[in-house]
């Protein structure tokens, strides 16, 4: 395995850095990663759903050339899903085996019951392992579905880096992961938690960004039909709907159509194609028809030179 990258030194770098895996981060979000790994803190990301919160992390990933490792987060998560669970059915068969063979050494079985080789390993835990590549990026992704209690674990397994199995003692970590936390805001993260993180709102991004962004991410889109698509995005956005589009939308309703041979927007292709953008059927018949003219007029006036 060939030697991690080294961290970015300036913020100019990581805006840089972070450009050649294919992520368009402004000035304060680069600001913001560039002190995270710096000061190698957590960083903790909110923002409305679909505007690059999750690709932060793989982009880290990528670029700095450690492993991803992702704990995915839900109503009900707790620690044995997170940290480590013992491998119960292995362990019973270890047993029945012992049994069979008529194994005198009670002790030594259960200490190999309770040794590593029937530890399963959840995310938490193998980020605190030593990767091959350095410290790896440890991604904590949707904090706010997860409840209070787990939120609490999760503020002390940040502060210290270890993990104690009563089996087998503390596991701590020689190097810090990078973390990234992100939340979309369901809730509140406890004030706790946020003050052991740098924390960031990732907004929707500017026409100019937006159009980096499908620049990198559907380069197969011609550049007058994605300044369209982008045009009209952001006109979609400063309309009062239940759902906003993201920047993912805005990707796939591009990908969507070039699929479909679509050279400029009309009125039509917008009404056909509003599934890719629109998620809410209420949001999808209010944009149908005239409105999709009105929009789209308007979004060609912010096209026009000054
Ligand atoms: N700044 C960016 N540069 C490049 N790609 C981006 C950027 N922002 C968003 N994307 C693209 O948009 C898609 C959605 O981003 P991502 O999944 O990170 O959103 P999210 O904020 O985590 O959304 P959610 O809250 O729904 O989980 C990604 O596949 C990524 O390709
Ligand atoms: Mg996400």
């Amino acid at each position: 395995m060939t030697k991690a990258a080294a961290l970015p030194a300036s913020i100019d770098e990581t805006q840089r850095m972070l450009a050649e895996v294919g992520y368009v981060a402004d000035r304060a979000l680069s600001t913001v990663v560039f002190l995270a790994l710096k000061l190698g803190r957590p960083l903790l990301l909110e923002g409305e759903a679909g505007v690059g919160k999750t690709e932060i992390a793989k982009a880290l990933s990528a670029a700095l050339e450690r492993r991803l490792i992702r704990l995915q987060c839900y109503e009900g998560l707790d620690a044995a899903s997170a940290v480590y669970e013992w491998n119960f059915p292995a362990q019973m068969v270890a047993i029945r085996t012992a049994e069979a063979v008529g194994t005198e050494d009670r002790e030594a079985l259960t200490e190999e019951l309770f040794s590593s080789r029937f530890l399963i390993e959840r995310p938490l835990l193998q980020a605190m392992r030593p990767q091959p590549g350095g410290a790896p990026v440890l991604l904590i992704d949707e904090l706010d579905r997860t409840d209070e209690p787990f939120e609490a674990f999760l503020l002390e397994a940040l502060s210290d880096f270890q993990v104690t199995i009563p089996e087998l003692g503390t596991i701590k970590a020689e190097t810090p992961p990078i973390v990234i936390l992100t939340s979309n805001r369901t809730r509140e993260i406890h004030d706790a938690l946020k003050r052991r993180c740098l924390y960031h709102w990732v907004d929707y991004p500017d026409f100019e960004r937006e159009l980096q962004i499908l620049r990198a991410r559907a380069p197969e889109a011609q550049e007058e039909l994605s300044r369209q698509v982008v045009a009209f995005i952001q006109t979609l956005r400063t309309e009062d709907l239940f759902k906003k589009p993201g920047v993912a939308e805005t990707i796939d309703w591009a990908k969507a159509l070039v699929a479909l041979d679509v050279v400029a927007l009309s009125p039509q292709v917008i009404s056909d194609t509003l599934g890719t953008i629109l998620k809410y059927q209420d949001d999808i018949a209010r944009i149908q028809g005239s409105e999709a003219q009105r929009l789209l007029d308007e979004a060609k006036r912010k096209l026009e030179p000054a």
